[in-house]
Protein backbone atom coordinates (compact mmCIF):
# COMPACT_ATOMS: atom_id res chain seq x y z
CA UNK A 1 0.00 0.00 0.00
CA UNK A 2 1.22 3.23 -0.73
CA UNK A 3 1.08 6.38 1.69
CA UNK A 4 1.96 10.49 0.24
CA UNK A 5 2.46 11.72 3.60
CA UNK A 6 2.75 15.83 4.04
CA UNK A 7 4.72 17.07 7.14
CA UNK A 8 7.07 13.59 6.99
CA UNK A 9 10.04 15.38 8.42
CA UNK A 10 7.63 16.70 11.88
CA UNK A 11 7.48 14.81 14.77
CA UNK A 12 4.11 13.07 13.97
CA UNK A 13 5.11 12.26 10.30
CA UNK A 14 8.72 11.38 11.75
CA UNK A 15 7.51 7.89 13.66
CA UNK A 16 4.85 7.41 10.85
CA UNK A 17 7.77 7.06 8.53
CA UNK A 18 10.03 4.90 10.68
CA UNK A 19 6.93 2.55 11.55
CA UNK A 20 5.68 2.56 7.84
CA UNK A 21 8.34 0.36 5.72
CA UNK A 22 8.04 -2.44 8.48
CA UNK A 23 4.13 -3.05 8.40
CA UNK A 24 4.56 -2.59 4.58
CA UNK A 25 3.55 0.84 3.14
CA UNK A 26 5.38 2.38 0.56
CA UNK A 27 5.91 5.96 1.56
CA UNK A 28 6.26 9.33 -0.66
CA UNK A 29 7.04 12.16 1.79
CA UNK A 30 7.82 15.09 0.00
CA UNK A 31 9.48 18.00 2.72
CA UNK A 32 7.97 21.65 2.70
CA UNK A 33 10.63 22.98 0.71
CA UNK A 34 9.58 20.41 -2.45
CA UNK A 35 5.66 20.62 -1.94
CA UNK A 36 4.07 23.66 -0.27
CA UNK A 37 0.93 22.90 0.44
CA UNK A 38 -0.46 26.03 0.18
CA UNK A 39 0.01 26.20 -3.06
CA UNK A 40 -2.89 24.13 -5.13
CA UNK A 41 -0.71 23.31 -8.00
CA UNK A 42 2.17 21.63 -6.40
CA UNK A 43 -0.11 19.57 -4.15
CA UNK A 44 -2.59 18.15 -7.11
CA UNK A 45 1.07 17.36 -9.26
CA UNK A 46 2.70 15.20 -6.23
CA UNK A 47 -0.77 13.15 -5.82
CA UNK A 48 -1.29 13.02 -9.59
CA UNK A 49 2.01 11.52 -9.92
CA UNK A 50 2.39 9.69 -6.75
CA UNK A 51 -0.64 7.94 -7.49
CA UNK A 52 -1.09 6.63 -3.77
CA UNK A 53 -4.07 4.69 -2.19
CA UNK A 54 -3.90 7.22 1.10
CA UNK A 55 -2.54 10.86 1.77
CA UNK A 56 -1.52 11.31 5.45
CA UNK A 57 -1.14 15.29 6.33
CA UNK A 58 0.79 15.56 9.33
CA UNK A 59 2.09 19.03 7.75
CA UNK A 60 0.51 22.25 9.80
CA UNK A 61 1.23 25.50 11.55
CA UNK A 62 2.10 24.44 15.07
CA UNK A 63 3.44 27.21 16.87
CA UNK A 64 0.28 27.90 19.04
CA UNK A 65 1.64 31.26 20.98
CA UNK A 66 3.20 32.83 17.77
CA UNK A 67 -0.09 32.44 16.04
CA UNK A 68 -1.84 34.81 17.48
CA UNK A 69 0.67 36.94 16.04
CA UNK A 70 0.89 35.35 12.52
CA UNK A 71 -3.12 34.40 12.24
CA UNK A 72 -2.77 34.66 8.45
CA UNK A 73 0.23 32.27 8.30
CA UNK A 74 -1.25 29.87 10.70
CA UNK A 75 -4.71 29.75 8.41
CA UNK A 76 -3.16 29.38 5.24
CA UNK A 77 -1.40 26.37 6.05
CA UNK A 78 -3.73 24.85 8.55
CA UNK A 79 -7.18 25.82 6.73
CA UNK A 80 -5.87 26.99 3.23
CA UNK A 81 -3.19 23.89 2.86
CA UNK A 82 -5.89 21.20 4.24
CA UNK A 83 -8.48 22.17 1.92
CA UNK A 84 -5.92 22.25 -1.40
CA UNK A 85 -5.17 18.86 -0.43
CA UNK A 86 -8.70 17.60 0.23
CA UNK A 87 -9.61 19.00 -3.47
CA UNK A 88 -6.35 17.29 -4.84
CA UNK A 89 -7.65 13.80 -3.22
CA UNK A 90 -10.99 14.42 -4.60
CA UNK A 91 -10.04 14.98 -8.46
CA UNK A 92 -7.82 11.47 -8.24
CA UNK A 93 -9.48 10.54 -6.43
CA UNK A 94 -7.48 9.21 -2.70
CA UNK A 95 -8.49 8.85 0.39
CA UNK A 96 -7.54 11.04 3.00
CA UNK A 97 -6.42 11.36 6.86
CA UNK A 98 -6.03 14.87 8.09
CA UNK A 99 -4.87 15.15 11.27
CA UNK A 100 -6.62 17.92 13.87
CA UNK A 101 -6.15 18.56 17.78
CA UNK A 102 -7.88 18.70 20.46
CA UNK A 103 -7.25 23.27 20.69
CA UNK A 104 -10.78 23.08 18.49
CA UNK A 105 -12.88 22.41 21.88
CA UNK A 106 -12.76 25.41 24.89
CA UNK A 107 -12.29 22.72 27.67
CA UNK A 108 -14.96 23.78 29.32
CA UNK A 109 -17.05 20.83 29.73
CA UNK A 110 -15.25 19.18 32.37
CA UNK A 111 -15.11 15.82 31.28
CA UNK A 112 -13.37 13.42 28.33
CA UNK A 113 -14.51 14.80 25.00
CA UNK A 114 -16.76 12.81 22.72
CA UNK A 115 -16.05 13.42 18.98
CA UNK A 116 -19.54 15.82 18.43
CA UNK A 117 -19.12 17.40 21.46
CA UNK A 118 -19.43 21.03 20.88
CA UNK A 119 -16.80 23.08 19.11
CA UNK A 120 -15.43 27.00 20.65
CA UNK A 121 -11.90 27.48 19.57
CA UNK A 122 -9.78 29.85 21.80
CA UNK A 123 -6.81 30.77 20.37
CA UNK A 124 -5.96 31.13 16.58
CA UNK A 125 -4.50 28.47 16.20
CA UNK A 126 -7.44 26.45 17.62
CA UNK A 127 -9.60 28.34 14.95
CA UNK A 128 -7.45 27.57 12.03
CA UNK A 129 -7.44 23.82 12.76
CA UNK A 130 -11.31 24.14 13.25
CA UNK A 131 -11.45 25.88 10.04
CA UNK A 132 -8.90 23.07 8.26
CA UNK A 133 -11.31 20.44 9.47
CA UNK A 134 -14.57 22.23 7.98
CA UNK A 135 -12.81 23.20 4.89
CA UNK A 136 -12.01 18.70 4.80
CA UNK A 137 -15.80 18.03 5.48
CA UNK A 138 -16.71 20.34 2.58
CA UNK A 139 -15.12 18.71 -0.22
CA UNK A 140 -15.17 15.15 1.09
CA UNK A 141 -17.54 15.06 3.45
CA UNK A 142 -17.51 11.96 6.18
CA UNK A 143 -14.90 9.73 2.99
CA UNK A 144 -12.14 11.47 4.87
CA UNK A 145 -10.74 10.49 8.24
CA UNK A 146 -10.19 13.84 10.53
CA UNK A 147 -7.77 12.55 13.50
CA UNK A 148 -7.99 14.57 16.78
CA UNK A 149 -5.22 14.33 18.95
CA UNK A 150 -3.50 16.29 21.37
CA UNK A 151 -0.29 16.60 23.91
CA UNK A 152 1.97 14.97 21.24
CA UNK A 153 5.25 13.75 22.28
CA UNK A 154 7.82 11.95 20.23
CA UNK A 155 11.56 11.97 19.12
CA UNK A 156 11.45 14.93 17.44
CA UNK A 157 10.88 18.59 17.64
CA UNK A 158 10.31 20.26 20.92
CA UNK A 159 7.47 18.50 23.04
CA UNK A 160 6.44 18.67 26.90
CA UNK A 161 8.48 15.35 27.68
CA UNK A 162 11.48 16.56 26.39
CA UNK A 163 11.47 19.56 27.57
CA UNK A 164 11.32 18.52 31.00
CA UNK A 165 13.70 15.98 30.85
CA UNK A 166 16.21 18.74 30.21
CA UNK A 167 14.35 21.05 32.91
CA UNK A 168 14.94 18.71 35.09
CA UNK A 169 18.63 18.34 34.53
CA UNK A 170 19.46 22.10 34.29
CA UNK A 171 17.23 23.32 37.02
CA UNK A 172 16.90 22.99 41.02
CA UNK A 173 13.03 24.07 40.66
CA UNK A 174 10.22 23.53 38.07
CA UNK A 175 7.20 25.18 38.13
CA UNK A 176 4.33 23.09 36.31
CA UNK A 177 0.83 23.95 35.83
CA UNK A 178 -1.98 21.82 37.79
CA UNK A 179 -5.19 23.06 36.85
CA UNK A 180 -5.13 21.84 32.91
CA UNK A 181 -5.97 17.93 31.83
CA UNK A 182 -4.80 16.24 29.04
CA UNK A 183 -4.76 12.65 27.85
CA UNK A 184 -0.28 12.77 27.00
CA UNK A 185 0.24 11.33 23.72
CA UNK A 186 2.99 9.12 22.50
CA UNK A 187 3.35 9.83 18.84
CA UNK A 188 4.78 6.33 17.88
CA UNK A 189 1.24 5.11 19.09
CA UNK A 190 -0.39 7.69 16.94
CA UNK A 191 1.57 6.88 14.01
CA UNK A 192 0.73 3.25 14.14
CA UNK A 193 -2.76 4.01 14.68
CA UNK A 194 -2.71 5.89 11.15
CA UNK A 195 -1.17 3.49 9.60
CA UNK A 196 -4.16 1.07 10.75
CA UNK A 197 -6.30 3.12 9.53
CA UNK A 198 -5.11 3.71 6.22
CA UNK A 199 -5.83 0.20 5.55
CA UNK A 200 -10.29 1.10 6.31
CA UNK A 201 -12.25 2.01 3.62
CA UNK A 202 -14.26 4.29 5.52
CA UNK A 203 -14.01 7.86 7.18
CA UNK A 204 -14.92 10.01 9.96
CA UNK A 205 -14.01 12.26 12.99
CA UNK A 206 -12.42 10.20 15.12
CA UNK A 207 -10.39 11.25 18.74
CA UNK A 208 -6.97 9.68 18.78
CA UNK A 209 -5.34 10.46 22.29
CA UNK A 210 -3.70 7.22 24.75
CA UNK A 211 -5.93 6.87 27.18
CA UNK A 212 -6.20 8.55 30.61
CA UNK A 213 -6.23 12.00 32.00
CA UNK A 214 -3.74 13.98 33.83
CA UNK A 215 -2.70 17.27 34.96
CA UNK A 216 0.47 18.68 33.59
CA UNK A 217 1.99 18.48 37.08
CA UNK A 218 1.20 14.62 37.78
CA UNK A 219 2.40 14.29 34.28
CA UNK A 220 5.78 16.08 35.07
CA UNK A 221 5.91 13.99 37.95
CA UNK A 222 5.55 10.97 36.82
CA UNK A 223 7.98 11.82 33.91
CA UNK A 224 10.70 12.58 37.15
CA UNK A 225 10.05 9.32 38.32
CA UNK A 226 10.39 7.13 35.26
CA UNK A 227 13.98 8.96 34.49
CA UNK A 228 15.51 8.63 38.25
CA UNK A 229 17.82 6.34 36.86
CA UNK A 230 19.06 8.27 33.78
CA UNK A 231 20.01 10.87 36.94
CA UNK A 232 21.72 8.58 39.36
CA UNK A 233 24.05 10.85 41.73
CA UNK A 234 23.49 13.87 39.98
CA UNK A 235 20.37 16.50 41.62
CA UNK A 236 17.29 16.67 39.62
CA UNK A 237 15.20 19.36 39.38
CA UNK A 238 12.36 19.74 42.44
CA UNK A 239 8.61 19.91 40.50
CA UNK A 240 6.03 22.60 42.00
CA UNK A 241 2.76 23.07 41.28
CA UNK A 242 1.80 26.49 39.92
CA UNK A 243 -1.64 27.46 38.12
CA UNK A 244 -2.41 28.19 34.44
CA UNK A 245 -3.03 32.31 35.50
CA UNK A 246 0.20 32.89 36.98
CA UNK A 247 1.77 30.99 33.60
CA UNK A 248 0.72 33.70 31.22
CA UNK A 249 1.26 33.17 27.93
CA UNK A 250 -0.03 34.68 24.38
CA UNK A 251 -2.68 31.83 23.33
CA UNK A 252 -5.52 30.44 25.70
CA UNK A 253 -5.14 26.34 26.21
CA UNK A 254 -8.41 24.74 26.44
CA UNK A 255 -8.47 23.63 30.75
CA UNK A 256 -9.86 20.18 30.09
CA UNK A 257 -9.36 18.77 27.02
CA UNK A 258 -9.06 14.47 27.58
CA UNK A 259 -10.72 12.46 24.68
CA UNK A 260 -13.43 10.10 25.25
CA UNK A 261 -11.43 7.28 22.79
CA UNK A 262 -14.52 4.73 22.23
CA UNK A 263 -15.27 5.64 19.02
CA UNK A 264 -11.49 5.00 17.83
CA UNK A 265 -11.59 2.07 19.92
CA UNK A 266 -14.46 0.07 17.93
CA UNK A 267 -12.84 2.06 14.83
CA UNK A 268 -9.53 0.23 15.53
CA UNK A 269 -10.90 -3.08 16.87
CA UNK A 270 -8.55 -2.25 20.45
CA UNK A 271 -8.37 0.27 22.67
CA UNK A 272 -5.22 2.89 22.98
CA UNK A 273 -2.59 2.61 24.89
CA UNK A 274 -2.59 4.01 28.17
CA UNK A 275 -0.59 7.07 28.78
CA UNK A 276 1.56 5.53 30.73
CA UNK A 277 2.56 3.09 29.08
CA UNK A 278 3.12 4.94 25.92
CA UNK A 279 5.51 7.25 28.66
CA UNK A 280 7.03 4.01 29.45
CA UNK A 281 8.18 3.41 25.80
CA UNK A 282 8.97 6.24 24.73
CA UNK A 283 11.37 7.14 27.46
CA UNK A 284 13.14 3.26 26.74
CA UNK A 285 13.40 4.11 23.46
CA UNK A 286 15.65 7.35 24.02
CA UNK A 287 17.46 5.50 26.30
CA UNK A 288 16.01 6.99 29.15
CA UNK A 289 14.23 4.19 31.40
N1 LIG B 1 2.31 18.64 18.76
C1 LIG B 1 1.19 18.50 19.42
O1 LIG B 1 1.15 18.45 20.66
C2 LIG B 1 -0.12 18.35 18.66
C3 LIG B 1 -1.29 18.28 19.40
C4 LIG B 1 -2.50 18.13 18.72
C5 LIG B 1 -2.52 18.06 17.34
N2 LIG B 1 -1.37 18.16 16.64
C6 LIG B 1 -1.46 18.09 15.18
O2 LIG B 1 -0.70 16.98 14.78
C7 LIG B 1 -0.16 17.23 13.47
C8 LIG B 1 1.34 16.98 13.49
O3 LIG B 1 1.93 17.82 14.47
P1 LIG B 1 3.50 17.79 14.77
O4 LIG B 1 3.68 18.03 16.21
O5 LIG B 1 4.10 16.59 14.12
O6 LIG B 1 3.95 19.10 13.98
P2 LIG B 1 5.42 19.62 13.61
O7 LIG B 1 6.45 18.80 14.29
O8 LIG B 1 5.40 21.10 13.82
O9 LIG B 1 5.53 19.30 12.05
C9 LIG B 1 4.77 20.03 11.12
C10 LIG B 1 5.31 19.73 9.75
O10 LIG B 1 4.55 20.51 8.81
C11 LIG B 1 5.44 20.97 7.82
N3 LIG B 1 4.87 22.16 7.18
C12 LIG B 1 4.60 23.36 7.74
N4 LIG B 1 4.13 24.20 6.80
C13 LIG B 1 4.10 23.50 5.64
C14 LIG B 1 3.72 23.84 4.31
N5 LIG B 1 3.25 25.05 3.98
N6 LIG B 1 3.82 22.88 3.34
C15 LIG B 1 4.30 21.65 3.66
N7 LIG B 1 4.67 21.28 4.88
C16 LIG B 1 4.59 22.21 5.86
C17 LIG B 1 6.71 21.29 8.58
O11 LIG B 1 7.79 21.34 7.69
P3 LIG B 1 9.03 22.34 8.00
O12 LIG B 1 9.61 21.85 9.29
O13 LIG B 1 9.91 22.17 6.83
O14 LIG B 1 8.43 23.70 8.11
C18 LIG B 1 6.79 20.09 9.54
O15 LIG B 1 7.45 19.02 8.92
C19 LIG B 1 -0.57 18.65 13.14
O16 LIG B 1 -1.75 18.62 12.37
C20 LIG B 1 -0.88 19.29 14.47
O17 LIG B 1 -1.81 20.34 14.35
C21 LIG B 1 -0.17 18.30 17.27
Amino acid sequence: MKILLFGGAGQLGHEIRKRASDLDFETVSPVAKEVDITEPDQVLKVISGCRPDVVINCAAYTAVDKAEEESALAFKINRDGARNIAIACSKIPTRFIHVSTDYVFDGSLGRPLKEDDPKNPISVYGRSKWEGEEAVRDVLGESAFIVRTQALYGQMGVNFVQTMLKLIGDRELVKVVEDQWVSPTWAGWLGEALLDLARLQSGGTLHASCQGTVSWYDFACEIRRLSEGQFEGRRMAVIERTTANSFARPAKRPIYSAFDTTKICSVLGRPPMKWQEGLRLFLGEIGIA
